[in-house]
């Protein structure tokens, strides 16, 4: 029985919500495992539009189990908003439906104060976060003081670990010139929310492998992007989790034999939102003219995405790194209409041509894109439903792009609606 995992395959927004949404028909439980309420996910079914930034996108599905893996950082305030939104657009949300795993770390409003205090204090060299407390609670969790979902069951540990949080983030706020925090300011508002979130928490680990027994089909939903990846992104302006697809094995508890196909959502052109190296951005006209016709705004913060030519370099590098077996071609149609479309195929740096973004942030900000030129089309993409329907110059660009990154479509996105997707090969049975 498949499994599949759904990764970004660039700087996140590639249309991983739609995707998830229309895969999950497929899928029995659908599972968040990295990332926070930075992600937002954006589904539109019929004249319905979704937006979610924590809650997996099976949600909207009747019959999915939803799962929020040991991986995600959960703000628990957000969490319960979330359902309530959703609720009132007619989604039925209840602990038989959704589950958090007990060993999810929470994020605290102290969170959110830190991550905003550092961006502050870094001034034009920020990283462009989504000030959501996701750096520092991830900080917290790899420094073993979190508090986790199921530690809200036991007050006094919760006690004994905000007095431990509180040593450390009230140097840090003495340090950044701000109001130190008191016991009772963290303690009595996360204990009013404990018997709400309480539960939804569960041991997922062997939730999951039940699951698998019983032969039910697991989809994985990533958030962010590989370029975003704390280890294989452009770092230091990256997310602070691993997002390429082995963590969707760490991030639930399941060992890397769960995983049986990697899909890569990847964007038709190149967007950014935040601070940081992108090789192929365009400040022009053209740049502009996609950011209008594919929206691009920021789903979670609503900031303009800085956006540019298809970067094959960077993709083929996704493709590597996460072991991508197929891509989602996603918002194909925004480039309806254009006379010519460029392709980045290499780097040049000084006098060598890469075939690879380099590590070092100094040189990621060096190279110039090396470009090769295709041919656009006038004709509209929207409403087709088989290849026969595409233009001859949109099937040209596919296909050069499949030949440039390694690896085949599986998947083609003509607009933001569940409907208009081509299935071109199923990840779950073919
Ligand atoms: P995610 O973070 O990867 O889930 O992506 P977002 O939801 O943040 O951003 C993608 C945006 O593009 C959303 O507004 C989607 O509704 C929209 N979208 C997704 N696929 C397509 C497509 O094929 N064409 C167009 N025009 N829009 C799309
Ligand atoms: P989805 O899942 C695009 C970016 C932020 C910033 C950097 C660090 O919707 O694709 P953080 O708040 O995570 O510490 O910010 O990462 N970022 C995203 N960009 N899509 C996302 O998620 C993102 N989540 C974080 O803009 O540059
Ligand atoms: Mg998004």
């Amino acid at each position: 029985m498949a499994n599949v995992v759904v990764v970004g395959s660039q700087w996140g927004d590639e249309g991983k919500g739609k995707i998830v949404d229309w895969l999950s028909e497929r899928a029995d439980v659908v599972v968040r495992f990295q990332g926070g309420h930075n992600a937002g996910h954006t589904l539109v079914i019929g004249n319905v539009t979704y937006k979610l930034h924590i809650l997996p996108s099976g949600i909207v599905r009747k019959g999915t189990l939803s799962v929020i893996g040991n991986g995600v950082v959960l703000d628990p305030v957000n969490f319960l908003d979330e359902i309530e939104q959703l609720r009132a657009q007619g989604v039925s949300i209840d602990t038989n439906n959704l589950v958090v795993a007990e060993n999810a770390p929470l994020i605290l409003p102290l969170h959110a104060n830190l991550d905003q205090a550092r961006e502050e204090a870094l001034g034009n060299a920020k990283i462009g976060t989504t000030g959501r407390g996701i750096g520092p609670a991830y900080e917290d969790k790899i420094a073993r003081r979190a508090i986790r979902a199921g530690d809200l069951a036991d007050r006094d540990l919760v006690v004994a670990k905000v007095d431990k949080l509180l040593f450390h983030h009230n140097a840090l706020m003495r340090g950044y010139g701000r109001t130190e925090l008191t016991r009772d300011e963290i303690v009595e508002p996360l204990m009013a929310l404990a018997p709400k979130i309480l539960p939804y928490v569960g041991t997922v680990w062997k939730i999951l492998d039940e699951a698998r027994k019983a032969g039910k089909r697991i989809l994985y939903e990533g958030a962010q992007g590989t370029m975003l990846d704390i280890d294989h992104g452009t770092y230091p302006f990256v997310t602070s989790s691993n997002v390429v697809a082995g963590q969707a094995a760490i991030g639930s508890g399941q060992g890397p034999s769960a995983i049986d196909y990697v899909l890569g959502i990847t964007k038709a052109y190149t967007t950014r939102v935040g601070s940081g190296p992108f090789p192929t951005e365009l400040h022009d006209d053209v740049g502009q003219g996609l950011g209008e016709r594919g929206h691009e705004f920021g789903t979670t913060t609503g900031r303009p995405r800085r956006c540019g030519w298809f970067d094959a370099v960077l993709v083929r590098q996704a493709v590597k790194v996460n072991g991508i077996n197929g891509i989602a071609l996603t918002k194909l149609d925004v480039l309806d209409g254009m006379d010519e479309l460029k392709v980045c195929v290499g780097y040049r740096l000084g006098d060598v041509v890469l075939d690879h973004l380099p590590a070092s942030s100094v040189e990621q900000e060096k190279v110039v894109p090396v470009y090769e030129s295709l041919q656009g089309w006038r004709e509209t993409t929207r409403g087709a439903r088989t290849w026969a329907d595409l233009p001859a110059t949109a099937v040209k660009y596919i296909k050069r792009i499949e030949e440039l990154i390694e690896a085949p479509v599986a998947l083609l996105s003509i607009s933001p609606e569940r409907d208009d997707t081509i299935l071109v090969y199923d990840p779950f049975t073919d």
